[in-house]
């Protein structure tokens, strides 16, 4: 009785042994897999070079007259295989006041990502596709815009040589707050 008790403890401490033995070889045999899946997929994770300065016009090109226009934005993008030289990432709106001050916008309505026009007749920036307007400053214009915040607006430098940069980035759409978007 003794002896068949303790085999059944031996029986037990193999199974054990052998389970745990299985589970570390697998996890093992898997660290490898999981290495070579991060490092194919690496490229397709990593942010593209977004976010820094980018020339947009000179400042000669803007009239101090306040009223809003329009200008392509291009950067260069690059990822672990390729590297694209001036592509299009999107459109701000400049703005030159009176007092030389330069303002930007991200032309992006925050409701749903459309690109909102600029309405001379009102003023103010128009969204064609469900109606959000905002002032010129970029503020919802009319309370009953279903865009949950603002126009993004954008950190904007004027050079020595008298170019203009704006530091550009999306933002996400269909939130209060401004999210980058990667
Ligand atoms: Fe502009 Fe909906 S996307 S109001």
């Amino acid at each position: 009785m003794h002896l068949l008790k303790s085999d059944a403890q031996t029986d037990r401490r193999g199974f054990f042994k052998k389970s745990l033995a299985l589970i570390f070889g697998g996890v093992a045999a898997l660290l490898p897999v999981a290495a070579a899946i991060r490092a194919l997929t690496d490229p397709l994770r990593r942010k593209t070079a977004g976010g820094g300065a980018v020339r947009i016009t000179s400042l000669d090109a803007l009239l101090q007259d306040g009223v809003p226009r329009k200008f392509p934005v291009f950067a260069s993008r690059t990822d672990a295989w390729n590297k694209f030289v001036n592509v299009p990432v999107g459109a701000v709106y400049l703005r030159r006041m009176s007092d030389g001050k330069v303002e930007a916008l991200n032309v992006v309505c925050p409701h749903a990502g459309c690109f909102v026009d600029y309405s001379a007749s009102r003023s103010e920036f128009v969204c064609p596709c469900h109606n959000s307007s905002f002032k010129l400053g970029g503020q919802i214009a009319n309370p009953a815009s279903p865009s949950p915040r603002a126009l993004d607006s954008l950190p904007v430098e004027i050079r020595p040589d008298g170019s203009v940069w704006v530091t550009f980035q999306n933002f996400q759409a269909g939130r209060a707050d401004k999210v980058p978007v990667a």
